[in-house]
């Protein structure tokens, strides 16, 4: 990972408290929720590959909300990670880390935020020059007191958990040393997104944004 590419890590993992973690399914929704998410002060947007249509709405939004700091989510391929800076994200975000995502790291297209869950695979992405990760899945891999421990042997390693954060232990994990920010998809849930809830997005979002450590 060179400098720059660490510099905007850290740029997305501080520009709030929370990333919303997004399944986008239907494209006409992708412009409208992330001008919600934005109107309630959460600019990072990290929109999943999980849907045919992701690679669309990453373009989309890089081209029709400039506001917002694109982030491709479940990145796990370097094919995806080619594809989805090319789409137009400015940042990748994966759930693990394969070896052939590490040997793609020095030719990589744009800066990746690479999952990890144990100390072995938190060696091995340090090996390969990253020092930012999303500890995924947060909550079921141990939560706070995993957090807690790898900071003894590892203090310069910076995390955004994810997985099973809510506003309610958002707080805790804030409050760690090593975390920068955390990621979750309670700010846009389905059926919101489904029935054009805007305004409770919004609302989520404010409340996502205004989420101090505990
Ligand atoms: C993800 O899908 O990347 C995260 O697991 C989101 O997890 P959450 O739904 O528990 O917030």
């Amino acid at each position: 990972m060179s400098p720059e590419h660490t510099q905007l890590i850290d740029g997305a993992l501080r520009s709030g408290p929370v990333i919303p973690v997004l399944v986008i399914e239907r494209t006409d929704d992708a412009v409208p929720l992330a001008r919600a998410l934005l109107a309630g002060g959460v600019r990072v947007l990290e929109v999943t590959l999980r849907t045919p249509n992701a690679l669309e709405v990453i373009t989309l939004l890089a081209r029709q909300v400039p506001d917002a700091i694109v982030a491709a989510g479940t990145i796990t391929t370097p094919e995806q990670w080619d594809a989805a800076a090319r789409a137009g994200a400015r940042l990748g975000v994966s759930p693990g880390l394969t070896p052939r995502l590490l040997d793609a790291a020095p030719h990589a297209p744009m800066p990746l935020l690479p999952g990890v869950a144990t100390a072995s695979e938190l060696m091995s992405a340090m090996d390969a020059g990253f020092s930012r990760f999303k500890f995924f899945p947060a909550q079921q891999a141990g939560g706070m007191p995993m957090l807690k421990a790898f900071g003894g042997p590892f203090p310069e390693a910076v995390f955004c958990p994810t997985g099973g954060i809510s506003p309610d232990n958002a707080p805790d994990y804030l409050a760690l040393p090593n975390v920068a920010c955390v990621g979750g998809s309670w700010l846009a849930p389905a059926e919101a997104v489904r029935e054009g809830d805007w305004d409770r997005i919004t609302q989520l979002a404010q409340a996502a944004a205004a989420l101090l450590p505990r």
